[in-house]
């Protein structure tokens, strides 16, 4: 088994990124800028922000955190994205989610300018990337991508088992994967939570994409030997014996399934890792296309 790891990888992306924000500043051009906006303060959100604003800074972007309570109304919310939308010194924008009950994440993440669409959540943005045309991919599925071309492991021909139908994950996963390029040419299986017997589906797997967000549910009986695993689930689960009162499992059942597999994505510094990754090359695309006219 070899470790698929996100950690390394998501350093050699960012300093590419980082060498060629610290080159153009030198010939005059402002920093990429992206803004984040974080309603309420679930916790895990609150980590997931907090890590992209302190990566935004380790990499030379420059960064603005807008912070609602949980009572926000979504016309103050909409009203704020136009705002960020009008400001030409922002390349990226993203609202965290999820968002509270009484708001219509759809008709947030509809707002975002498609120019500013960095996590690549708009319907002009999917429908690009189903397309298959240049824009913005979301940036968990284009950080396995990413994850998996820097490890040059060849999908083409494979079994693709995608766990999971989220709009920002299993379902561009499952498209990007099946598309005619490498990593892609698999043959893809999309299951869900309504799929009967999916230990059947995931033992033909050649790589299984475990994003259903239940911790520890994809088993070691469940895969083929010599299966990839990639593992896409972040979930809190409290311990008391960490400091914090909690520890972060993923989807698979890792020491098992490491013994069994070919390569896995740990958690954490497996998949996560990668996403923050694909959010600021999204970023620095955007930047480029605003600055280098
Ligand atoms: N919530 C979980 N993943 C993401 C992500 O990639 N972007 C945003 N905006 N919210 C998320």
């Amino acid at each position: 088994m070899q470790i698929l790891d996100g950690k390394s990888c998501a350093s050699a992306y960012k300093d590419r990124i980082s060498a060629e924000v610290s080159a153009a500043i030198l010939t005059g051009k402002r920093k990429p800028h992206l803004a984040a906006v974080l309603v309420g303060s679930d916790g895990a959100s609150e980590t997931y922000v907090a890590s992209k604003v302190k990566t935004c800074k380790e990499i030379g972007f420059e960064s603005t955190l807008i912070r609602f309570p949980e009572t926000v109304t979504q016309e103050e919310l909409i009203e704020m994205v136009d705002r960020l939308n009008a400001d030409s010194s922002l390349d990226g924008i993203l609202v965290q989610l999820p968002l509270p009950k009484h708001i219509d994440a759809d008709q947030v993440t509809l707002r975002i300018d498609p120019t500013k669409d960095v996590d690549g959540f708009h319907p002009g943005s999917l429908g690009r990337m189903m397309l298959g045309l240049p824009g913005f991919v979301p940036a968990t599925p284009k950080g396995i991508m990413m994850l998996l071309a820097h490890n040059k492991i060849d999908t083409t021909g494979m079994h693709a088992v995608v766990i999971g139908r989220s709009n920002i994950v299993g379902t561009p996963m499952s498209v990007l994967l099946s598309r005619n390029q490498n990593p892609g040419n698999c043959t893809v299986t999309l299951c869900h939570s309504k799929t009967p017997d999916l230990k059947s589906f995931t033992l033909q797997a050649d790589i299984v994409i475990a994003a259903l967000g239940k911790p520890e549910f994809l088993k070691a009986d469940m895969v083929k030997t010599g299966a990839i695993v990639i593992d896409v689930g972040i979930t809190r689960v409290e311990d008391l014996t960490s400091p914090k009162g909690y520890k972060i499992l993923g989807d698979a059942d890792f020491e098992p399934l490491a013994e069994k597999c070919s390569w896995i994505t740990p958690v954490p510094g497996g998949v996560g890792a990668m996403t923050i990754a694909a959010l600021m090359q999204n970023t620095l695309e955007a930047w480029k296309r605003n600055t280098h006219a």
